[in-house]
């Protein structure tokens, strides 16, 4: 029992300075917030301090080897907006590299999001909520997505979603949709307050959306 105890606060010691890794050797905390409790600086990168419940593993290694645009306008911070002229592109990373970053950003946690119906649409709900994503609701006026025949098409103030179904996990598309203020504290998309029902629709949908259909 002791040594079950002992080996339990060893694991939990271990486990808990979960971003004093290659993270920090690469110094990737300099434009992206890798702790929760770091609320004071102002980043001039996306947040990645909840990596590990928004990102698919395989598609962060990838990234981070071959980065790709995802703002194509440029990236909001607080107060102000950096458009992408004045951003430097990615710095890219080797391949070893890569998987020691994308497992310590798997492990960067805030929240365990309810499980999402995994099941794929039917072909009428699905053109029923492509219908609702342009008009109903507008999320095609800031953000990029793929119309019927493949082609990318829609606004860039927000990023884009041509890729969201290799790029994010289900459960925290959801998650965002439902409550962003977990997410982030000052974001520029409306709360739309979806029924439980349209939200897992939502999400659904935006899983579908992978850069492999682009025609
Ligand atoms: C000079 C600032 C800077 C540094 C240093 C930097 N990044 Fe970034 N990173 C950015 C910006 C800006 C974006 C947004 C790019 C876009 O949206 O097109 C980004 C995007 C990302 C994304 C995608 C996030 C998302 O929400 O789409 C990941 C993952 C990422 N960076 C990881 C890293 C890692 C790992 C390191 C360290 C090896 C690192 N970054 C170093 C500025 C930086
Ligand atoms: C007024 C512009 C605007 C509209 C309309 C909008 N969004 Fe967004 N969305 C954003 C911005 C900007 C972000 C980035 C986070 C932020 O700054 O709030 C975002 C983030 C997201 C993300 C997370 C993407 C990521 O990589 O971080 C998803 C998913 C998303 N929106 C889906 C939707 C859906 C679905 C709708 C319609 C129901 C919608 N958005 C409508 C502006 C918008």
């Amino acid at each position: 029992m002791k040594t079950l105890t002992t080996l339990l606060l060893c694991g939990l010691l271990f486990s808990a300075p979960a971003n004093a890794g290659v993270l920090e050797d690469k110094n990737c905390g300099s434009c992206h917030r890798l702790k929760v409790e770091d609320t004071e600086t102002i980043f001039t990168g996306p947040d990645l301090h909840y990596a590990g419940n928004k990102f698919q593993p395989e598609w962060l290694k990838q990234f981070l080897i071959n980065p790709e645009v995802i703002r194509p306008a440029g990236f909001v911070t607080d107060p102000g907006f950096l458009p992408k002229t004045d951003l430097p592109p990615h710095a890219s990373s080797s391949e070893e590299d890569a998987n020691a970053l994308a497992k310590e950003l798997m492990g960067l946690k805030i929240s365990t999001s309810t499980p999402v119906t995994s099941e794929p649409l039917t072909k009428g709900l699905r053109a029923k909520i492509k219908y609702q994503f342009e008009r109903t609701f507008g999320c095609i006026s800031c953000h990029q997505s793929l119309n019927l025949a493949g082609k990318v098409r829609g606004g860039i103030s927000g990023p884009s979603l041509v890729n969201a179904g290799n790029r994010l996990q289900a459960d925290w598309v959801s998650d965002w949709l439902k409550a962003p203020e977990t997410y982030t504290a000052k974001r520029r998309m409306p709360n739309y307050k979806m029924e439980p029902a349209t939200l897992d629709q939502f999400t659904r949908f935006l899983m579908t959306l992978k850069k492999e259909n682009i025609k």
